[in-house]
């Protein structure tokens, strides 16, 4: 697989995010990721989904929504009509994780997992087969602009050597020019503040792509 870059939009300036969007894929985005937090699961409250459907219809790259939520299977059917073709759930905001998975299988959509930096990665292990991406989470979730965790660095490794290869393991949360390097194992990386804090959207993605290898 070929290194792909998946800018956050929650780091893009709110008053203009589909143009925002628009310029991040010129730019060289593989994927956009949507981060939805619900103020429960953490603090924060971002986009719901009348916002992806809205922009579903500015560009035809894949749309990773990454569901920060308390209670994920209560949101699936909205996201998965708005237009995701991804939906990624926590580990630990679900009581019954492989049934979770399933039901965003059902729906026709890729199905991610995401850990956060404390969370031990063996509940993978019980259920191949029904999820095509994980999320390590490089930062405690719920706001960008936070350093990397560096013990996110073995979790990668780890991981790498447990899924099947076709699964893509995808870094969020602290991608930079330096962090990105540290990352082996990784298919995917998710950059906010990075991408959208630079004022050359093309120069950053490129860097991160170059740096990752
Ligand atoms: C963190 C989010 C990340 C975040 C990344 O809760 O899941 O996607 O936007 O932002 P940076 O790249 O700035 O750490
Ligand atoms: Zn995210």
């Amino acid at each position: 697989m070929s290194i792909k870059i998946c800018p956050s939009m929650l780091s893009a300036d709110p008053t203009k995010l589909g143009r925002e969007l628009m310029d991040v894929e010129n730019a060289g985005a593989n994927a956009i990721h949507w981060d939805i937090m619900d103020g429960n699961f953490v603090e924060a409250i971002t986009f719901g989904s009348r916002v992806i459907s809205a922009h579903r219809k500015l560009t035809a790259l894949r749309f990773d929504v990454h569901l920060m939520v308390r209670n994920p299977d209560s949101h699936l059917e909205n996201f998965a009509m708005a237009g995701a073709d991804a939906i990624i759930i926590h580990a630990e905001a679900c009581d019954h994780l492989h049934r979770t998975l399933s039901r965003i299988k059902n729906f026709g959509k890729k199905a991610g997992i995401a850990f956060n930096p404390a969370t031990p990665i063996d509940a993978v292990k019980y259920c191949f087969g029904i999820f095509d991406v994980i999320l390590i989470m490089g930062v405690n979730p719920g706001s960008s602009g936070q350093t990397f965790i560096e013990s996110s660095v073995k979790k990668i490794s780890e991981m790498r050597q447990i899924v099947p290869a076709h699964v893509e393991i995808c870094v969020d949360g602290g991608i930079t020019a330096e962090t990105v390097g540290k990352c082996a194992g990784a298919d995917s990386f998710v950059s906010g503040s990075y991408i959208f804090g630079s004022n050359n959207y093309s120069l950053a993605i490129e860097t991160l792509r170059i740096n990752s290898r």
